[in-house]
């Protein structure tokens, strides 16, 4: 298999997403409770790593959604397995993905929360802002990094289910 160049290796992976937890630190405060939601599988890693420096009493809800399919360009089409979510009345929730590319696959997350749950509110942590891509309008409240059109992978991004265990952002040359 081929070895990915290093785009943001570990030690700057790390740090930045400390630095983030921290921006959500002050944002949220440390007394109400924040409702996590992990969109699996890409967000695992990040979603981990981020909540280990969050002070506030946390709850997790893990969901898979998938849009990519096996290629590197959005399939059109969002697939979730048995999406399920509790109704969070009157507390916050955010959201926490590994990339925001066209936008597809969080705006059919935000529509069915708006549909199906109440939340007091509900915001957006990305690792990755692909924004160049975008097609929906939405933008994250939490950013790590921003990234131009190249397919990266490593830190929960895949190529084809793999690369998800890299302790770095990789990306191919063409
Ligand atoms: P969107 O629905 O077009 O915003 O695509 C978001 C999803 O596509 C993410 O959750 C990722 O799983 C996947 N994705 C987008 N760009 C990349 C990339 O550069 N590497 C790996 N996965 C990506
Ligand atoms: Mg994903």
């Amino acid at each position: 298999m081929n070895e990915p160049k290093i785009l943001i290796d570990t030690d700057e992976l790390y740090s930045r997403i400390k630095q983030l937890a921290n921006e959500i630190n002050d944002y949220y405060g440390t007394e109400d409770t924040l409702n996590i939601i992990c969109v699996l599988k890409g967000a695992a890693m990040f979603c981990t790593e981020l909540s280990k420096n969050l002070k506030m009493p946390l709850k997790f809800e893990y969901i898979t959604l998938s849009s990519y399919g096996n290629s590197t360009c959005s399939s059109g089409k969002v697939k979730s397995l048995n999406l399920s979510l509790p109704t969070f009345e009157n507390e916050n929730v955010l959201i926490v993905e590994d990339i925001i590319d066209t936008g597809l696959t969080l705006n059919f997350l935000f529509d069915f929360i708006h549909h199906n749950c109440k939340p007091k509110s509900t915001k957006l942590a990305v690792l990755f802002d692909k924004e160049i891509q975008r097609k929906y309008n939405l933008i994250p409240d939490f950013k790590a990094f921003e990234v131009d059109n190249k397919f990266i992978v490593g830190f929960g991004l895949d190529y084809q289910g793999f690369y998800r265990n890299l302790d770095y952002i990789g990306y191919f040359e063409n």
